[in-house]
């Protein structure tokens, strides 16, 4: 099995390949790889690329929805191959941009804080491992990669180490956009996250084969579910143009096969890019608005009515012992969640592996925390939901493709063979 020690090592064959790796391109490969490791005191999930002239590596917090790449420019920035970005460049078309001196800007922003900033557009090497599907290969690299320069600023409340933000939204300069295009693969990434804050899970970028160990290929099957596009920019501090973000149609909530009663308005996206169901990797757990919080709560909590309750430990409402569940493959036993999308047989399963958070030794905790009167966004899935599950994002057909647990298939997100076969 993956473990901290392959991590460790895939991290030193990194720095020793890059010092020896100039950074002219491979042959186009068909496929990219990138580890993502959750943060044990942020739980935000941090990945890792080399950049710059020579090559550093560098961590990058993972925000899914958002529209690029951005890093610290302010503090140890050295590279002989770093270019501003001209107005009248292509890339600059982008979105709401600025302009100074013929240089173009846009605004890094950070959602795990609410900061943010304007920065100038710059491009730089930046280098990743290839990948078969099954371990990583050749690193490549692009040379000319756009990023926007951030600021120390911007960096509050990021895991320790962190000095930038990966975008993987629906842009063209986002991380899987660039990467498609440059390597002239489809324009798709799957994400799989690891529930140990110890062992990596993966992001990969391009085709299947998606291969964890025991030599399980997890790109298929998958089931299939339109990426809803939000009108309104859902990003903090941008209005007047599109969101970037990845939204699916939940059209109902069962628990045990008994649908909730909610407000089915709020399940929708308005006119003013209000309400909808949100992915997001900066939220550790899914949030919901404080209505169908409370309609899954109370009806979760009735099931489980036979288990002692303990003080509830922030931020979540509803702990119990932990001695009070029998373990099964997929977690503790405790109700199925089924989030309903766009037909009665498109159904997102969750089981106690997703559903409940060991908050402290023997403490088991429902997950989801009530987001409040009136949000924009009705639901945010975070993290913890979405760990050990296959997420494949299809930005060509605009649909995201999702596996059932992968637990069911006796691998996890931690199981990629992170030693190169280069
Ligand atoms: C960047 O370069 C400067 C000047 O050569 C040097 O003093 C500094 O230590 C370098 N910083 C890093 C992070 O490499
Ligand atoms: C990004 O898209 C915009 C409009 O959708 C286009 O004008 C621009 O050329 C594109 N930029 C790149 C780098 O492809
Ligand atoms: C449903 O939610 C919408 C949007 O918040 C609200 O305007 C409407 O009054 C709600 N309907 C009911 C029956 O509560
Ligand atoms: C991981 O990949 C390496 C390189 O291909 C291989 O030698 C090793 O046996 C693999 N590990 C496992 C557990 O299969």
């Amino acid at each position: 099995m993956a473990s901290t020690s392959h991590f460790s090592l895939f991290l030193f064959s990194l720095l020793l390949l890059l010092a020896t790796t100039s950074p002219a391109t491979a042959k186009n490969p068909s496929a990219l790889v990138l580890p993502v490791t959750k943060d044990a005191s942020t739980l935000q999930y941090v990945t890792q690329v080399a950049q710059r002239t020579p090559l550093v590596p560098i961590k990058l917090t993972v925000d899914i929805g958002s529209r690029f790449m951005w890093v610290d420019c302010e503090q140890g920035y050295n590279s002989t191959s770093d270019r501003k970005v001209r107005c009248s460049s292509p890339i600059c078309q982008f979105q709401l941009h600025g302009c100074g001196g013929n240089i173009c800007s846009l605004g890094p922003d950070n959602r795990v804080s609410n900061t943010g900033t304007g920065g100038d557009v710059v491009t730089d090497v930046l280098a990743v491992q290839s990948t078969d599907g099954s371990n990583p290969g050749p690193i490549v690299s692009i040379r000319r990669f756009p990023f926007v320069c951030g600021n120390a600023f911007v960096l509050q409340g990021l895991a320790s180490g962190v000095t930038g933000m990966a975008g993987l939204g629906i842009t063209n300069i986002s991380l899987p956009a660039q990467f498609a295009s440059a390597f002239k693969f489809p324009n798709k990434f799957a994400l799989c996250l690891s529930s140990s804050t110890n062992s990596p899970g993966v992001i990969f970028f391009g085709n299947g084969p998606y291969v964890l160990l025991p030599n399980v290929d997890v790109s298929e099957p998958l089931v299939y579910t339109p990426l809803i596009k939000n009108p309104v920019n859902t990003a903090s501090g941008f209005l007047g143009e599109a969101s970037t973000d990845y939204f699916i149609g939940i059209k109902s909530i069962k628990i045990n096969g008994k649908a909730l009663p909610i407000n089915k308005t709020l399940l929708a996206i308005s006119e003013e890019g209000k309400g909808g169901t949100m992915i997001s990797t900066v939220h550790p757990y899914t949030v919901m608005e404080t209505s169908i919080y409370k309609a899954f709560t109370s009806t979760f909590v009735k099931q489980l009515a036979g288990v002692t309750r303990v003080a509830a430990v922030a931020p979540f409402e509803f702990c119990y012992n932990a001695k009070g569940f029998v373990s099964t493959r997929l977690g503790v036993g405790v109700p199925q969640i089924d989030l309903v999308l766009q037909s009665k047989s498109v159904v997102w399963s969750m089981f106690g592996a997703n559903s409940m958070v060991e908050a402290r030794e023997g403490v088991l905790c429902l997950g989801f925390v009530d987001g409040g009167v009136d949000p924009t966004t009705s639901i945010f899935i975070g993290g913890h939901q979405m760990e050990n599950v296959i997420m494949q994002f299809d930005l060509e057909k605009l649909r995201l493709g999702f596996s059932n647990s992968l637990l069911f298939r006796r691998t996890t997100c931690a199981n990629f063979n992170f030693t190169s076969n280069a």
